[in-house]
């Protein structure tokens, strides 16, 4: 069998799965998104940078640091039938974190309260509707940038107008979420297929808890609770390999939002899984058509 592994860098998570992959003896070629050049009228036999149809690969692991290459890259190739992990439904849904909560919420899914408005004016209505403190964030986004925290009215009014006048386009859809009291940390939880393998608690003194915001990671036990909403929430959008957000709130779970092309590199060591593994073996289950993402 051959795969692809489309990436933007390698980084540690992408040197860890190319081995592990290898180790489930695939073939296994890297594609840098900066090399790509679609013929979009064409199809899955032509050329792809390595030199081989894209037809050639059982199944491409999209690792695409840019959600954007990644989520185009998905778009062709699905449409050509070519197997990617994830699917570009499900990379498309967890991309976005309204379409995340649309998803979670048509499924029943327990995640904070959440509205979307689209002015100024409308926009601090939602805020007042939801409740100070509120967290106000863009759709698109990963890291914790640009969240903010707002606790009054003067505050909120500044940043919508901060975003208003400096903003994109991106910017000036308002998604508001209720903040929650997470009790200093969130859980990352890792689901593989029809498994969560694996969870880390991210506690920080900071209320943003990203890992690459300064969280510390520690190993959180996988309780049934825990498996059956992350089993949920993954399968309400697509189901794949996700990295789910959880806070445990004074009402019980509820799910953040869900990451599409996650990264793992403080995660194995807490909890003991080799989660590169993980993948390449359910990369094996999926390009053997075994099981379907
Ligand atoms: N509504 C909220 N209530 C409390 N904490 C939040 C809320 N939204 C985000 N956070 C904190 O900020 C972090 C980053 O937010 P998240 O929505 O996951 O965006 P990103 O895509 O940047 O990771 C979360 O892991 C959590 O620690
Ligand atoms: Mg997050």
């Amino acid at each position: 069998m051959r795969v692809a592994v489309l990436a933007t860098i390698i980084r540690p998570e992408e040197k860890l799965l190319l081995a592990a992959l290898q180790a489930q003896g695939l073939q296994v070629d890297v594609i840098l998104d900066r090399d790509l050049n679609f013929d979009v009228n064409a199809d899955a036999e032509q050329a792809s940078p390595s030199g081989a149809p894209w037809n050639a690969y059982d199944l491409v692991l999209e690792r695409c640091v840019s959600t954007s290459r990644g989520l185009y890259a998905l778009a062709l190739l699905n449409a050509w039938g070519v197997r990617t992990l994830n699917s570009y439904a499900t990379a498309a849904t967890c991309a976005d974190k309204l379409l995340t909560t649309l998803a979670l919420a048509r499924a029943g899914v327990p995640q904070p309260a959440a509205r979307l408005a689209f002015t100024p004016e409308s926009a601090m209505l939602a805020i007042e509707q939801i409740g100070y403190p509120v967290v106000l964030k863009p759709v698109t986004g990963s890291w914790g940038r640009l969240l903010a925290k707002v606790n009054d009215a003067e505050t909120a009014e500044a940043i919508i107008e901060h975003r208003q006048t400096l903003g994109d386009y991106n910017h000036h859809l308002y998604y508001v979420q209720d903040y929650i009291e997470k009790g200093g940390r969130d859980i990352r939880a890792f689901v593989v297929g029809e498994r969560t393998i694996c969870a880390i608690y991210r506690t920080s003194a900071h209320w943003i808890t990203n890992t690459a915001r300064g969280g510390q990671a520690s190993n959180c036990p996988v309780t049934p609770e825990l498996d059956e909403l992350c089993q949920r929430a993954a399968q309400a959008v697509g189901g794949g390999v996700l990295a789910l957000d959880v806070f445990e709130s004074a009402d019980g779970l509820l799910v953040n939002e869900i990451n599409h092309t996650m990264e793992f590199r403080n995660s194995s060591a807490p909890t003991g899984v080799d989660i590169a593994g993980e993948v390449a073996h359910y990369v094996v289950r999926v390009a053997r058509a075994e099981v379907s993402a």
